[in-house]
């Protein structure tokens, strides 16, 4: 964020109006980096100085959320010297410091949230707290008989990865539904290795309380609406 005037910053900030700041500086009720200002046209650069006021640090962060509907072919990060991100997808760029919170493959489509909101991040994709996602997945091969159970026994994929009980509604041979709560490295495609098939699509429809809009095309998005964000920070 550029240079702004304190005053003006505060102001927009929601912090009080203008001329209040003025005077609240002048009582000094305002500081920055730890020196009391009393002249709330000194330029600060938000990114870089800290202001507090009556001893309260502003914080002037605005949290975005955005649902995308990944499509294939882009990768989640923020930044590559190879390949497309998914941050590329998000054309008005409405602002430069989000990130993907979790990843999919590249191959994968479907729901992702992109935020500058590190502490739900965390939360979303925190081992701890068990967040189910369900996919949408299509195989290259029958799905034997007892793949529900042994999905919902925990099914064992190899050396390093045995998967927490999930759940798998079948669909037709080649097709299903999986839920699970972890979020471990090509995850579904081990899982369904283990059963004896390779992935053809995959695609994520859910994240906790979060479903993939199905009015969103592949590669569009749209900011979450006050339900979802009700629903996410409750998690
Ligand atoms: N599991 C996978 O194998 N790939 C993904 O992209 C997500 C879950």
């Amino acid at each position: 964020m550029a240079s702004l005037r304190l005053d003006k910053l505060l102001s927009e900030l929601g912090v009080a109006t203008r001329s209040e700041i003025k005077a609240m500086a002048k009582k000094g009720r305002i500081s920055v980096d730890g020196s009391v200002i009393k002249d709330t046209s000194l330029k600060v650069d938000p990114d870089v100085n800290s202001v507090f006021v009556d001893g309260r640090q502003i914080s002037y962060i605005n949290y975005e959320y955005i649902m995308l509907n990944k499509p294939a072919g882009y990768i989640s990060a923020t930044q590559d010297g190879r390949q497309k991100t998914v941050l590329e997808l998000v054309s008005d760029n409405i602002r430069n410091d989000l990130f993907p919170a979790g990843r999919l493959d590249i191959d994968t489509e479907g729901l992702l949230l992109l935020t500058n909101d590190g502490a739900l991040s965390h939360r979303l994709l925190s081992p701890k707290h068990h967040v189910d996602k369900t996919y949408y997945v299509e195989v290259d091969a029958d799905l034997p008989g007892d793949a529900a159970s042994r999905i919902a026994d925990g099914i064992y994929c190899d050396e390093e990865l045995t998967a927490l009980p999930g759940k798998l509604e079948i669909i037709d041979n080649r097709r299903c539904y999986l839920t699970i709560h972890e979020g471990k490295f090509h995850q579904v495609k081990r899982m369904m290795k283990a059963l004896g098939a390779e992935v053809t699509y995959l695609k994520r429809l859910s994240m906790g309380p979060l479903a993939l809009d199905e009015g969103l095309k592949c590669g569009e998005y749209r900011r979450l609406n006050e339900e979802e964000l009700k629903l996410l920070k409750e998690l």
